[in-house]
């Protein structure tokens, strides 16, 4: 065991190597200007103490002027750097890489309901590979949660309503504690699991072996006709209804005059809270979801919709 180690939890991901980085950087550089500090205040009491035969005459202006401009430049780029280097590891971890595997995850009093794309699903655990950037969308059927593994220095908010996204990169195969670290409620210090990192290989296997068949799409797909979207949304339906078709990721006009992208909150928000974003030129005649589908049908629905390409493509 390195000091390392000792000092800080396990390192497992890329980013956790970044973090800490920061961190120690700021303990060591915060250790020193301490000590500095501290001996200037034991030093200079001792030396000017009272009766002590120290020279007690001010300093000469020219050399105050210098150390003053000198000391303030140095913490000003100091101070600067530190910055620049926090925010850019920041915006890195915002950055959520292109192609990355997506997997849902949704709190609720008192436990962790994990989907992979594959169809998928478990409880408290979170099976991901390592070696590839693996995104988490995290939303909460109930109260505020906040999704957090420790040796990925990783936490995102879970909220109701909204989905919050994170990624990480593991290093190395093996088991990792995963938390709830926002006070949720009675079961609140019980609502914890663990990630498995498996090798990539490892993991496909993994996936392949879990008893749902389909994948998270097809179950949307199954999900889109049984609560009965495809009635109004299908080509060739008799009701007017927005082309689902390739329309992920796109701009959609609505009918304030905003325009918004079809992300995956607004995705949701459209089958929950259809009348909140009317698309312009449509009339406002869907009927809400809420109730009718779960959160998980929820993540379906959203993968299905965005798997389907242009021109009617299915997955
Ligand atoms: Cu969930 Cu605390």
């Amino acid at each position: 065991m390195s000091w390392q180690q000792r000092l800080l939890p396990w390192e497992a991901s890329d980013g956790a190597a970044r973090t800490d980085a920061i961190f120690i950087f700021l303990l060591i550089f915060s250790i020193l200007i301490i000590l500095l500090v501290l001996s200037l205040i034991v030093g200079l009491s001792v030396r000017y103490r009272r009766g002590s035969p120290a020279p007690r005459k001010k300093l000469p202006e020219a050399i105050s002027r210098e150390w003053e401009i000198g000391w303030t430049s140095a913490t000003f780029f100091i101070a600067l750097f530190m910055f620049w280097w926090a925010g850019a590891t920041e915006l890195h971890f915002w950055r959520i890489p292109k192609g990355a595997l997506e997997i849902h995850v949704i709190g609720k009093q008192w436990m962790w309901k994990i989907q992979h794309p594959s169809g998928a699903s478990e409880i408290d655990t979170l099976h991901a590979p390592a070696g590839v950037p693996v995104k988490l969308v995290i939303t909460s059927r109930d109260v505020i949660h906040s999704f957090y593994i420790p040796a990925f220095r990783l936490k995102r908010d879970a909220v109701p309503g909204r989905y919050n996204e994170a990624w990480f990169q593991a290093t190395r195969p093996g088991q990792y504690a995963l938390y709830c670290s926002e006070f949720c409620g009675l079961d609140h210090s019980a609502m914890h699991g663990q990630v498995v990192i498996l090798s990539a290989a490892d993991y496909a296997a993994w996936a392949n072996a879990q008893p749902q068949g389909d994948s998270l799409a097809a179950q949307g797909r199954e999900k889109f006709v049984a609560l009965g979207c495809a009635g109004c949304h299908a080509t060739g339906s008799q009701v007017r209804a927005p082309k689902l078709e390739g329309l992920y990721g796109q701009p959609v006009p609505l009918s304030d005059g905003r325009v918004v992208t079809a992300d995956e909150g607004y995705l949701r928000d459209s089958i929950l809270l259809p009348r909140k974003d009317i698309v312009a030129s449509y009339d406002p005649v869907m009927p809400s979801y809420q109730g009718a589908a779960t959160e998980e049908d929820i993540n379906a629905l959203i993968a299905y919709l965005k798997s389907i390409g242009p021109a009617g493509s299915s997955p």
